[in-house]
């Protein structure tokens, strides 16, 4: 096999993370100056702010006029704790786990929560569960996107339109980079650090009519700390999805959530932001295809995922050391895989994530390849 060569030019942004992730293109700390910095989140003008995020939100995901987005505390970990402690336990559940988040919340379920009608129907990494083994007359917990495994469900067609019970699915690495099958789905999370490039703080928690109306209907058997709690005195607290948080924002991370909300907008709204997902994964695919020593992590070709990007090496060992070299070059990173997922590389090829950039990134790789084999 020939040595690749010492590639001339870097990746113009080097940061691939899984989340935080790049921030979007051209961004500089300027675009926060606006910000309410040292102003109460309770008063008029950053209420409004707040307000804002959701409104953009909504509507760049396209999300049904008849959903509640509200933003939460705690990130996307935040969000779903507080809809599973909030909503499970009216139902049975199935869990499905195919990757270190959903055997999260896998766990949740069992060992927390302790309900005793759960199912898990698990998967290894680079697969999925068998989506027919589902069961839509109980609630069914998933993530969109397996962010450790870069594998995701291929669309919303495996979901029951006249489902009993509810699906709750974290798509904190799927928002604005994927289609969500809203008439398919009842709750969907996600945080500010991914595919937009915000910056880590409150998660984003929508909610159907039939996701209200099971809050409004049913009382945990478990107490909810504050922070956990949707409903009063058997009402919705409206104030959630307006824009009153729980407890204190960073005013600062919501003028940056509101930056790439607008450069989402001005990207071309959601078409243009999955198409630029996909040309990166798109990139990374032609590459994978040509290069013997690499192959991506989900088998199947339909669920392989167009932000966390995962791949195994021939030779797991590899990976580490090709991170690391690449790292020390300044040409990525943080994209050795997620310490749970097995030895590989993970590249994210989220919205904010230029193809040039990929593509500058790949001879890199082949380069750090054909190093750490040297050594
Ligand atoms: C699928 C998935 N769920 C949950 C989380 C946790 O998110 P957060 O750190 O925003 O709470 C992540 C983070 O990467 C994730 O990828």
């Amino acid at each position: 096999m020939a040595i690749a060569p010492k590639p001339d030019m870097r990746p113009g942004n080097p940061n691939f993370s899984s989340g935080p992730c790049a921030k979007r293109p051209g961004f500089a700390l300027d675009a926060l100056s606006g910000a309410m910095l040292g102003r109460s989140h309770r008063a008029g003008a950053p209420k409004a702010r707040l307000a804002e995020v959701i409104e953009r939100s909504r509507a760049i995901l396209e999300m049904p006029a008849d959903w509640r987005l509200g933003i939460v505390p705690a990130s996307d970990t935040g969000a779903m704790e507080m809809v599973l402690w909030s909503l499970l336990g009216a139902r049975g559940v199935d869990v499905l786990a195919f990757e270190s988040f959903g055997e999260g919340w896998a766990n949740d379920v069992l060992k927390q929560l302790r309900l005793p009608d759960a199912r898990v129907l698990a998967a290894p990494y680079g697969r999925l569960p068998d989506l027919g083994a589902a069961d839509f007359s109980r609630d069914v917990v998933f993530p969109w996107n397996g962010t450790t495994s870069g594998v995701r469900v291929p669309d919303g067609d495996w979901i029951a339109s006249d489902r009993r019970g509810l699906t709750i699915c974290d798509a904190t690495s799927a928002a604005f980079a994927m289609r969500l099958a809203w008439d398919r789905l009842d709750v969907v999370t996600w945080s500010w650090q991914k595919v937009l490039g915000g910056e880590a703080a409150h998660g984003m928690l929508a909610l159907s009519p039939r996701a209200v109306e099971r809050l409004l209907n049913h009382q945990p058997a478990w107490p909810l700390p504050k922070i956990f709690r949707l409903t009063s005195g058997g009402k919705l607290i409206e104030g959630i999805f307006k824009g009153e948080t729980i407890n204190t924002p960073s005013m600062l991370c919501v003028e940056d959530a509101l930056d790439g909300l607008r450069w989402a907008e001005s990207a071309g709204g959601l078409d243009r932001l999955i198409a630029r997902c996909e040309a990166n994964l798109s990139a990374i695919a032609r590459w994978v295809e040509r290069t013997a020593w690499v192959d991506f992590l989900a088998e199947d070709a339909a669920t392989r995922s167009c932000t966390s990007i995962c791949l195994k090496l021939a030779v797991p060992a590899l990976a580490k050391p090709m991170a690391a070299l690449l790292e020390r070059e300044g040409a990525a990173y943080d994209i050795a895989a997620y310490r749970d997922a097995p030895p590989g590389l993970r590249i994210w090829g989220g919205a904010t994530v230029e193809s040039a950039d990929i593509e500058a990134l790949l001879p890199w790789l082949d380069w750090a390849h054909g190093e750490v084999t040297e050594q």
